[in-house]
């Protein structure tokens, strides 16, 4: 099957024509999906019209959709009734904006730090896929950065310093450096740090990439700021604006993104105006986690 695709940024994004996500894709989508994913990493969908199910009935045909994190915080905290369902939204039950000081919007501005989804976890996320119900008059960007160029642009002495170096990934760590510390015990018993390569092979393209995120706490066997630093130089490297790619939304866009060759940010927004946005993210298999670049 041939894809409408048009290129939204002159290393990896682009916008796809033709696919209504709501309707059971058959096998020659998928794999045409599939392979634009693995091509350009975020792809984006527009004036589609999803429901939970549908958009989780969509992602099932990519992976394992995960079991969301926000199942481990108290039910009244909690609007969306779908475990696969990621609430980047700031609206409560009754479809109410959050208070300015809301844990649910502590806990969600830690999206507008550079990160992959889930990279806390073992497996970590794979492919997430963001849902605009609504959308804010102005701000609200989420930018994207490609991972693969960053890593192809790095110079051969930091190349060969970090190709075998591993990281620890913790939710906790992330939201500590914006001074949010407010877990549960179940979620900090549910959520303990995993390890992660700093460099791996992407399955989907076969080419070398960085694994980054500000979940990435240090380094194993440096010591912490030394580890942290060089997380930090990494970061601000594969950031640069040349690697990155804006997303301006509207209501019914649909963005995917793989998780293992990107980095991702929200951008701020007025408080006061509704922005609801779903997401369901995919496991990674441990199969594609090791691989050495
Ligand atoms: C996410 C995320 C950023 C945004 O949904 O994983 O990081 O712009 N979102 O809301
Ligand atoms: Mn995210």
């Amino acid at each position: 099957m041939n894809l409408a695709i048009t290129p939204l940024h002159p290393l990896f994004a682009a916008e796809i024509g033709g696919i209504d996500a709501g309707r059971t894709l058959d096998a020659p989508a998928v794999g045409a999906l599939t392979e634009a994913i693995n091509r350009y990493a975020v792809l984006v969908l527009r004036d589609q019209r999803l429901n939970d199910d549908q958009q989780i009935a969509f992602a099932s045909n990519f992976g394992r959709p995960e079991i969301n994190i926000g199942v481990y915080r108290s039910a009244d905290q909690r609007r969306l009734e779908r475990p696969e369902m990621a609430d980047v939204s700031n609206v409560n039950a009754r479809d109410e904006v959050h208070r300015r000081e809301d844990q649910r919007r502590m806990f969600n501005l830690g999206n507008m730090l550079w990160h992959t989804d889930s990279s806390f976890r073992y497996p970590p996320g794979a492919l997430s896929m963001l849902y605009a119900h609504a959308v804010p008059s102005s701000g609200g960007e989420t930018e994207f950065a490609d991972l693969r160029a960053a890593h192809d642009a790095l110079d051969a002495a930091t190349r060969a310093l970090i190709a075998d170096l591993r990281a620890e990934h913790s939710i906790m760590h992330s939201r500590a450096t914006l001074g949010f510390t407010e877990f549960s015990e179940t979620e900090r018993a549910a959520l303990p740090p995993v390890v992660h390569r700093v460099v791996r092979r992407h399955p989907g393209s076969g080419r070398a990439t960085l694994y980054l995120a500000s979940h990435a706490s240090h380094i194993i066997g440096w010591p912490v700021p030394e580890g942290r630093l060089l997380l930090r130089d990494l970061i601000e490297f594969a950031t640069r604006r040349e690697f990155v790619f804006v997303h301006r939304w509207r209501a019914g866009d649909l963005v995917i993104w793989d998780n293992r060759c990107t980095l991702h940010r929200g951008r701020p927004f007025p408080a006061e105006e509704r922005r609801d946005l779903r997401r369901v993210t995919t496991s990674d298999t441990a199969a594609a986690l090791e691989q050495a670049a």
